[in-house]
């Protein structure tokens, strides 16, 4: 298990981080009711039982109802606040009305307000990290530096940073803010392999197909930069779910994860875990699961290290052939 970038900027969260977007009782416009409240009671306490203080919202999730019903949590247990560290995310608008399409805004009148959302839901006076939810083709990048300044000084945010970026789109936007960006949220999986796969197909024809951002993994580590995984658990593909009609290479390796689990008395959960934190990187995992249960077998990631030879047969079963 490597250490996180985080850690290198003397910031001190937990290894992994619990994904929120399973709470709030769906996406749907229905209230919240006890029921919602109760598992999300349930699931920050199977995340606190593994040692993780660090959990990810964004504005979006469930229409707000993850960030309100989270805000319950917290006024219903007063020492949580100070013990945790909140991370919420902004940027992107559903469609509102006729000529007003699904879109990402990075003005700053709609951060600023977006901000303010996420403090009354949560009911809290600050959040640790805001990430810009999905790079915004008509962001400004001294408009964002303007208002993540005075998000800053203001001391509704510490730290900021960025979800589903490259490294040129990181640089445009540090180009012109003196607060770094200290977070990129990608979705990176034994599943979703091609933040991999771009770095081992230099100068080989199948490259084409990999679509991950050119040098965005080296920029993060080189500025240390978190890498922070969404999708962590491949939607459960190699742990569980049923692999009926899908390839022999996702078959195979759900068998692998489940042969290496056996063998190292631990959960497949914990595999795929793993997996990602032994990447030097210092890759954060983040869970998208709210059940108690799978969050406490998620739990044992953190006492394993794989193998080079471990992680290798892992990797080369799931992109189901040969390296070059
Ligand atoms: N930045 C972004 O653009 C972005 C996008 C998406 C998500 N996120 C963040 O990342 C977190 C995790 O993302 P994710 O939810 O896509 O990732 P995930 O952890 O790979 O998937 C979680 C989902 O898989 C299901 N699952 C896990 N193991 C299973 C099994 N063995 N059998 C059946 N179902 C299984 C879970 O159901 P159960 O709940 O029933 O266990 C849950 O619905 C989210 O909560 C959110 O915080 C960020």
């Amino acid at each position: 298990m490597k250490p996180l970038q985080l850690e290198k900027r003397g910031i001190a969260t937990s290894r992994i981080v619990m994904g929120c977007m399973g709470l709030g009782g769906g996406w749907n416009q229905n209230a919240i009711t006890a029921d919602d409240i109760k598992q999300a009671h349930q699931a920050v306490d199977a995340a606190l039982s593994i040692g993780i203080n660090f959990f990810d919202h964004a504005d979006i999730y469930t229409f707000g109802k993850a960030e309100t019903v989270f805000g319950q949590v917290l006024k219903e247990r007063k020492d949580l606040r100070e013990n945790i560290f909140i991370q919420s995310k902004c940027g992107i608008r559903f469609e509102d009305g006729p000529g007003r399409p699904g879109r990402y805004d990075f003005s700053s009148d709609y951060i600023r307000s977006s901000v303010d959302g996420i403090l009354e839901r949560l009911g809290v006076e600050f959040i640790d990290f805001l990430l810009l939810h999905r790079p915004d083709p008509l962001m400004e990048p001294e408009e964002v530096a303007e208002v993540i300044y005075e998000l800053k000084e203001s001391g509704k945010v510490r730290h900021f940073g960025v979800s589903n970026m490259s490294a040129a789109q990181i640089k445009l936007l540090q180009s012109s803010s003196n607060e770094p960006f200290i977070i990129n949220q990608m979705e990176m999986s034994l599943a979703k392999l091609d933040w991999l796969e771009t770095g081992v197909l230099v100068n080989h024809p199948e490259r084409m197909n990999s679509n991950f951002p050119e040098e965005t993994l080296e920029y993060c580590r080189l500025e240390n930069i978190q890498i922070q995984a969404w999708g962590s658990l491949a939607q459960g593909l190699f742990s569980g779910r049923h692999v009926d009609g899908q390839t022999d290479s996702i078959k195979e390796t759900a068998q692998l994860v489940k042969d290496l689990a056996d063998k190292k008395q631990t959960s497949p959960e914990a595999i795929l875990l793993a997996w990602l934190m032994r990447h030097p990187a210092g890759i954060q995992p983040i869970l998208g699961t709210t059940r108690p249960e799978r969050i406490q077998k998620c739990g044992e990631a953190m006492k394993i290290t794989l193998t080079r030879e471990e992680w290798y047969s892992l990797f080369v079963s799931s992109r189901g052939r040969r390296l070059p």
